[in-house]
């Protein structure tokens, strides 16, 4: 709709506390306590959580030092916390596409300290000049922390179903690959990914389809009910159990879902963003994707 195109355009104009009007049901807050509060909330629901720093895409690689510093800080303060949470990352936010190398030692370190309390790290997948390198970062880091790290992948890039089986050297069953899967929220060219509903969804459940054949372990990362419904449907047919799978959803999103699936007996996960640039964040999100600004007049105009 051109109206809600219009808005997600002005938003970066807009003041910062009626943007926060919005995106505070969507971001858990500015500081690590915020995110510990969040992921102790969702755990007395029986929710386990996974906490993003914001921030992505930096200028400079004393951003990606003082990220890394964040990170490392806030496993500290999760696991002294006592709260049932892994950690999301975005290897631009560490410099990837400045110093590659530079950006490996840093999320290498905050792996390391992770895996140090037995803990995980999920390498968020962001836009196609990245896949190639976050691919091959997330490599190098599983062959020395092969239980701590799993990727991201979006069903919606036409290489995704391929990606899969190239990566099948590096799993067994001990150790199963451990993919979250998403749709994907960039915007991406045609030549390169499928754009319409229905080629998403049906790619999303092959790839699904995919690794619960090859005993991989899915985070099944939808709030998209049909899917919901496809993936419960793989979950019977190949017979698995509780702990070889789990749901994700973002912060704030679906909770009506989220505890139907809950009910049904399945583990849910809840990826937990917060920090000093959730501005930035939201204004870039609502961007890529104009259909949510409904919810921000919703949010501005009827609360
Ligand atoms: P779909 O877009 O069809 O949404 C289904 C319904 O859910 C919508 O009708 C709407 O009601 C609701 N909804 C979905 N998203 C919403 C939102 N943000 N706010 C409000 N309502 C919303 N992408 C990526 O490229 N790289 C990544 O690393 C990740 N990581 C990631 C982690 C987790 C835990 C999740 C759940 C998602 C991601 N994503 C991601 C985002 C993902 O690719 C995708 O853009 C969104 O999840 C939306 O797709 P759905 O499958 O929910 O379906």
């Amino acid at each position: 709709m051109l109206i809600n195109k219009l808005i997600s355009n002005m938003l970066p104009y807009m003041p910062k506390n009626l943007v926060w009007v919005f995106s505070k049901e969507y971001i858990a807050g500015e500081s690590i306590a915020d995110a510990i509060e969040a992921a102790r909330q969702l755990n007395s629901e029986g929710i386990m959580a996974t906490i993003d720093v914001l921030g992505e895409f930096i200028k400079n690689l004393d951003e990606a030092e003082a990220n890394k510093q964040e990170y490392l800080r806030l496993i500290d303060k999760v696991e002294e916390a006592d709260v049932d949470s892994n950690y999301s990352l975005k290897p631009t936010s560490f410099g990837l596409l400045i110093d590659k190398e530079v950006a490996f030692n840093h999320i290498r370190e905050i792996v390391a300290k992770a895996a140090s309390y037995d803990n995980f790290v999920r390498i968020d997948m962001e836009d196609s000049p990245c896949t190639d390198l976050e691919i091959e970062l997330f490599r190098k880091i599983k062959e020395e922390f092969p239980k701590n790290v799993g990727l991201v992948l979006q069903a919606y890039l036409k290489r995704t179903n391929q990606d899969i089986r190239d990566m099948k050297d590096i799993h067994s069953d001990e150790v199963p690959l451990n993919f979250r899967l998403c749709k994907g929220i960039y915007v991406e060219p045609e030549a390169i990914a499928y754009k319409k509903y229905n080629d998403i969804n049906t790619h999303y459940l092959e790839d699904l389809e995919l690794m619960f054949q090859e005993k991989m372990y899915p985070a099944i990362a939808t709030h998209d009910k049909n899917l919901v419904e496809g993936a419960y449907k793989l979950i019977e047919k190949y017979g698995a159990t509780k702990d070889q799978y789990e749901f994700q959803m973002l912060y704030g999103v679906t909770p009506a879902l989220r505890k139907s699936i809950l009910d049904n007996g399945h583990r849910m996960r809840v990826y937990i963003p917060f920090g000093k640039d959730w501005f930035g964040y939201s204004t870039r999100r609502l961007k890529e994707n104009p259909n949510m600004a409904g919810a921000i007049i919703k949010a501005i105009f009827f609360k």
